[in-house]
């Protein structure tokens, strides 16, 4: 074996050889190279992830490095020399099949771009191990980040495991598909070993590797882009800026205020702006060209602050539009004269954080120009018919040049609802001819995409001697960063959640999405109702006070019902479920009280589908494709939230066949245009399109047809929602959404101040999946909880002041506490088998029942999130600079 004497030279490669998964291997690699890269790139071995490379902080690059664990990202190629290298790949088959047995039975995966890392820990705990207990397993989880799943089923799995390997038998994962069943996520097992590919997992041959210039400033002028000095770079292919898209350079979703690429002469507006993309024979060469494009700046001083981008004289941040980028105004009544009247009033201002949504993967796209002269675009965004539009009038298209396909998405959140890196990739594609792949980096990730909004809020709340509420006057304003986005939309959500689930008489809200050079706010679970129930919540409790009222009945007394108004003034005509949820946690809470536990309660409402006026569709597409397969076809995204595996259950329910018999599929062979999948709405409208669809299917299977005999029918389901109404429009009837969740959440703090345990009581209309729904409720809890005490992403001068993952704070699976899900059920007519969204709804009264709680606690009230001061967040092992706390 050659010695290592290259190491630390720059110029040259080094040998190393390591034996993987029984296999002797001898490579030539750079000494700056990370092992990961050896692996997923030189090895092919992409059943690892990379989440965070080079920061070790995610687990999704986990190795068994000589038998123990290690992040590859973290460690250079040069150290595997000598060493015997262990993936999931190469684990006997008997035990690559139980472990995926374990986490598909456990339904301990949601989007499953950490698993295949957590599956390798899980067998070094089990390994050592053989009983560990929930509290072992998740110290032993320390290094590793789930971002959608709370770690509870996660626990739950790998307890299994242990199990198994004792020799206990494992349950069979369900593959029962009727609606009310837990039926097993589709594609589990491949998820978990990591053989189902992301974007970033694929290569074509030919494959150019892309990589983005991005802007250092939050604003300032660009003067030149020099591309002479990367484009001499050997293995460089093209450099593409502003001046070679051949289309509409600005997009956007709403308003088309987003330039793909900035050019010379204009400013950039944050530190995602892109201003060049470089394609390369490989990914180390496209990302050494980006840094020696040459861009000469004239730094301008950014705007940072809402309230002094609205001030006169504030220059204009963005170019297309003012700095208000939106108001939403509600008025009912006369909330000045009523509050005057009010026994009790409380008032006071209310601030939430910027926080990232940290999706697990990264944002990448493959572009790869066919023979047939259409452009094949892979993609992994919330909205794939979207994603098609804008790259189609980037490239000066027609759509139907365009193929678009969705692969697995490593969650989203919200996040990957903008253009990201697709139309980057597509274009240069276009001037290459040839495949390319653009991933982002973390770093370059959290620069890029837009983030959920700081709201600053101004409230006062009046009730009466009897604690029944009043009047309702807010004012929010919300920094949405340099990018439209959809942040008026969140804005104009904050507005219309800004009374919660409660009756209030007279409202006076007003709302605003303002710009400025922080980093783009847009979509985020939950949308503008999490922050202005942080703030309501609160002003509840302080009525329960001044009112001599307990917290439960202060909200039972004030919970709508049939025939009460919403905020935003439409009167709810049914599937109202949040006197269900108080009674759900009402033992809970009494329990709690009596112990002399310091427990806290808030309510929660989130709308489900956009609605505002917006027409929405749900549209699905049944192909016969053989005697036992028919492909299943809808317009929404699958982001680990498991729709397909939801969609496949009303099929299965409509038309009777079993669950195997269907294939999900997401991409452009129908035209299935519904927008992006957000609010709460792909249940909703899709279910009720399968619904559709299916119902035809099964017409003609009672007609005596067999599946063989209708090879090659299709069958279609389309539905639209056209009966919203905007807000504040002048209508006889005002219906701003179809329908709503509901929920109730209970935190309970032990004897130090720390969350010991969250009950959360939510209404899912219809429960069609159990497993499923409480995932999603222990997920978005998991976000609650950091949101609450721990997340934030600080800026100075518009720049992240880290990209860390432990600093920004998202929870370990040590600082979860227990979780209970109490799914009730108030059927939802308008929904498919009376289902609706849960999606966002299981964040939405998080914080603000953690705020309740730290009061009970220490009488503190904490009115700034995120709650760092707090026993509780301080008890968290992130969120804390090393020796901060
Ligand atoms: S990719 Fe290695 S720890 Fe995140
Ligand atoms: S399942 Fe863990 S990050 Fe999505």
């Amino acid at each position: 074996m050659p010695a290592l004497s290259a190491w630390g030279d720059v110029d040259t490669t080094m040998t190393i050889e390591f034996v993987l998964n029984g296999t002797p291997r001898r490579l030539q690699t750079r000494p700056d190279e990370w092992f990961l890269e050896t692996l997923r790139e030189r090895c092919g071995i992409t059943s690892l992830k990379d989440g965070c490379s080079p920061q070790g902080q995610c687990g999704c690059c986990v190795a068994l490095v000589n038998g123990v664990p290690k992040t590859t990202c973290a460690m250079r190629a040069s150290v595997a020399h000598g060493k015997h290298i262990v993936t999931l790949d190469g684990l006997p088959a008997a035990e690559r099949r139980q472990i995926a047995d374990c986490f598909t039975a456990a339904a301990g995966l949601q989007c499953g771009f950490c698993i295949p890392g957590i599956a390798l820990r899980a067998k070094s705990i089990t390994d050592r191990d053989p009983a560990p207990s929930r509290e072992a397993i998740a110290r032993a989880l320390d290094g590793h980040l789930c971002r959608c799943s709370g770690y509870v089923k996660i626990i739950d799995a790998i307890e299994l495991l242990a199990a198994a390997k004792r020799g206990a038998p494992i349950p069979a994962p369900c593959s029962d598909g009727r609606v009310g069943q837990p039926l097993a996520r589709l594609g589990g097992a491949q998820t978990v070993l990591g053989e189902r590919a992301f974007v970033d997992d694929l290569s074509l041959p030919g494959l150019l590797h892309g990589a983005l210039v991005l802007s250092p400033h939050a604003r300032a002028r660009v003067l030149r882009i020099d591309t002479a000095r990367a484009l001499a770079l050997p293995g460089v292919r093209a450099i593409a800026t502003a001046a070679d898209v051949p289309g509409e350079r600005w997009v956007g979703l709403l308003h088309a205020d987003w330039p793909c690429f900035v050019a010379a002469g204009e400013e950039v507006r944050c530190v995602g702006d892109v201003l060049a993309a470089v394609a390369a024979v490989d990914r180390h060469t496209a990302r050494e060209a980006a840094r020696l494009v040459d861009v000469t700046y004239e730094v301008l001083p950014p705007l940072l602050d809402a309230q002094q981008a609205l001030a006169a004289g504030a220059p204009q941040v963005n170019p297309r539009h003012g700095n208000l980028l939106e108001h939403a105004v509600i008025r009912r009544g006369d909330a000045d004269a009523a509050l005057a009247a009010s026994a009790h009033v409380v008032s006071g201002r209310w601030q939430t954080q910027r926080i990232e949504h940290l999706f697990l993967e990264p944002e990448s796209a493959l572009a790869e120009p066919r023979a047939d002269g259409i452009l094949h675009l892979r993609t992994q965004g919330q909205g794939i018919f979207e994603d098609r539009r804008q790259v189609a009038r980037l490239l000066g298209l027609a759509e139907d040049r365009i193929f678009v396909e969705l692969l697995p998405n490593g969650g989203a959140f919200g996040g990957k609802e903008d253009l990201s890196v697709q139309g980057q990739a597509a274009l240069l594609a276009q001037m290459t001819g040839a495949p390319v792949k653009l991933t982002l980096s973390r770093e370059e990730s959290i620069r890029l995409h837009p983030k959920r909004h700081a709201l600053a809020m101004d409230y006062t709340v009046g009730c009466d001697a009897e604690g029944r509420l009043t009047a309702v006057r807010a004012r929010i304003v919300g920094d949405s960063g340099a990018y439209a986005s959809v942040g008026g939309k969140v804005l104009e959500r904050a507005a219309g959640h800004a009374c919660g689930a409660y009756r209030v008489p007279h409202v006076d809200v007003e709302a605003s999405a303002v710009y400025t050079n922080n980093p783009p706010c847009g979509a985020m679970r939950g949308f503008g109702a999490n922050q202005v129930h942080f703030a309501l919540e609160a002003c509840l409790d302080g009525l329960a006070r001044q009112a001599g009222l307990d917290r439960w009945e202060i909200r039972w007394r004030n919970a709508l019902a049939v025939g009460d108004t919403f905020g935003t003034g439409q009167v709810l005509e049914k599937s109202v479920g949040i006197r269900k949820t108080l009674q759900a946690v009402k033992p809970h809470y009494d329990a709690a009280l009596r112990e002399g536990r310091a427990v806290g309660i808030a309510c929660g409402v989130k709308n489900s589908g956009i609605g505002n006026g917006v027409e929405e569709w749900g549209k699905a597409r049944l192909v016969v494709e053989s005697d036992s397969r028919v492909a299943l076809y809808n317009g929404y995204t699958e982001m680990g939230q498991g729709l397909l595996t939801v969609l496949v259950q009303f099929a299965v329910e409509a038309t009777g066949l079993s669950a195997s018999v269907f294939e999900p599929r997401v991409d452009s062979t129908f035209d299935l245009q519904c927008g992006q999948t957000t609010g709460s709405r792909g249940t909703l409208l899709s279910g009720r399109a399968v619904l559709a669809a299916a119902a035809k299917l099964r017409a003609d299977l009672d007609a005596g047809h067999t599946l063989a005999a209708l090879q090659g029918r299709v069958y279609a389901g389309d539905i639209a929602v056209r009966d919203t109404t905007a807000l504040g429009a002048p209508v006889a009837k005002i219906k701003t959404h179809t329908t709503f969740g509901y929920a109730t959440q209970l935190v309970v703090l032990d004897a130090a101040g720390r969350v010991e345990r969250v009950v959360a009581a939510h209404d899912a209309g219809r429960v069609v999946n159990p497993a499923l729904a409480s995932g999603q409720i222990e997920g978005a809890v998991h976000m609650g909880l950091g949101y609450a005490l721990t997340e934030e992403l600080r800026c100075e001068n518009g720049m992240p002041v880290t990209f860390k993952l432990k600093e920004l704070g998202v929870l370990r699976a040590r600082d979860m506490p227990r979780v209970e899900v109490i799914l009730v059920e108030e059927p939802e007519p308008e929904g498919p088998m009376g289902a609706k969204g849960l999606g966002e709804i299981g964040l939405v009264p998080t914080a603000a029942a953690v705020a309740s709680a730290l009061e009970a606690f220490d009488g503190i009230r904490r009115t700034t999130l995120p709650m760092k001061d707090s026993p509780a967040a301080r008890a968290m092992s992130v969120g804390f600079p090393l020796g901060a706390k």
